[in-house]
């Protein structure tokens, strides 16, 4: 048997920006994805036959990543799906984990390549920086320009990516889920359109460039009150372009007072909130208090894992 193990994801700024060339960070969470995958009659995922309906990213990566025996694979994750917390991203990490295991093991860098390739092929419109923090774990910056502490860099057309390592300071978020799902090729559409149409939304957009590399010095100086701040421009920023929700601004109001800071995370529309605080408990009640989910969680630095073999079948 083979199990892989990826880590959810939170975006701390730069989303949407990120889609026009500006940089982004993420931070990988303590929550995991976890599959196992063992040799079997026919493919399946969680004792059903794999369907492209139901398991998207899991055929698009066996059908094209994977060249030998039927497998079954089954899944087991503390990521609440549709949230904004990349559980798709950290379910096509463990799967490249598990397909690279297979065939004799591969790199973090081939990793985030593979688990880009299988996201991009199955949403259509991505940039690498959720599959990328599921990969690495702990914090990363994606940017258009090579900085320092270069991991590897991704290329989709015209665009490339390049990932580094970004070290976070330790820090506790509070994610608020809306209980409504982030549906995002939406989201993107919608700030695309606004992007083509005003030059204001061009503007708001070279300005969360402008605020993610401040974020990227506060974050190395440590300094969290500087880091909170720039996370409640970033969401104002955010509803400019339109990606804020009713749902999400309750919760970051209700965040506010015992927080840092607090911005929608992801894709927005719906999906979650995060808060940086030092009272998870307080904040927490106060999500929950307001009709959203809460979830306590820290940054974790254990990126994707993968262990075991199986039995190829002499291919
Ligand atoms: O919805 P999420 O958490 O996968 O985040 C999407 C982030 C965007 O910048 C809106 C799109 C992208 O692929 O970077």
């Amino acid at each position: 048997m083979i199990e892989a193990s990826s880590p959810a994801k939170a975006i701390l700024f730069g989303e949407h920006a990120v889609v026009y060339g500006k940089p982004a960070i993420a931070v990988a969470l303590d929550r995991r994805m976890v599959i196992r995958v063992v040799r079997s009659e026919r493919f399946s995922v969680d004792r059903r036959p794999l369907t492209i309906r139901r398991n998207r990213y899991a055929r698009w990566a066996l059908e094209n990543l994977y060249d030998g025996p039927p497998l079954a694979v089954t899944t087991s994750s503390s990521i609440p799906s549709a949230s904004g917390l990349g559980s798709s991203a950290a379910l096509s990490c463990s799967i490249a984990g598990a397909i690279g295991q297979i065939n004799g093991g591969i790199s973090n860098e081939r990793c985030a390549g593979d688990a880009f390739e299988i996201e991009y092929n199955v949403q259509g419109r991505a940039s690498p920086t959720d599959t990328s923090a599921s990969t690495h774990g702990g914090g990363i910056l994606v940017s258009s320009r090579e900085e320092d502490e270069r991991l590897w860099s991704l290329s989709k057309g015209d665009r490339t990516w390049h990932v580094h390592n970004l070290s976070i300071p330790p820090m506790t978020l509070v994610v608020g889920f809306t209980r409504r799902p982030s549906v995002t090729p939406i989201q993107v559409e919608k700030v695309a359109n606004f992007y083509t149409k005003s030059g204001f939304a061009r503007e708001t957009i070279e300005e969360i460039g402008d605020l993610v590399w401040d974020a990227v010095k506060a974050l190395k100086d440590r300094d969290l009150v500087r880091v909170g701040g720039l996370m409640n421009r970033n969401n104002s920023l955010l509803t400019i372009l339109g990606v804020n929700s009713k749902e999400l601004q309750k919760l970051k109001d209700a965040a506010a007072p015992h927080s840092y800071g607090a911005k929608l995370t992801g894709a927005g529309g719906g999906g979650s909130m995060i808060a940086l605080t030092d009272h998870p408990k307080k904040v927490a009640a106060s999500i929950e208090r307001r009709g959203g989910v809460p979830f306590i969680v820290s940054i974790s630095e254990r990126g994707v894992s993968a262990s075991g073999g199986v039995d190829h079948g002499g291919n």
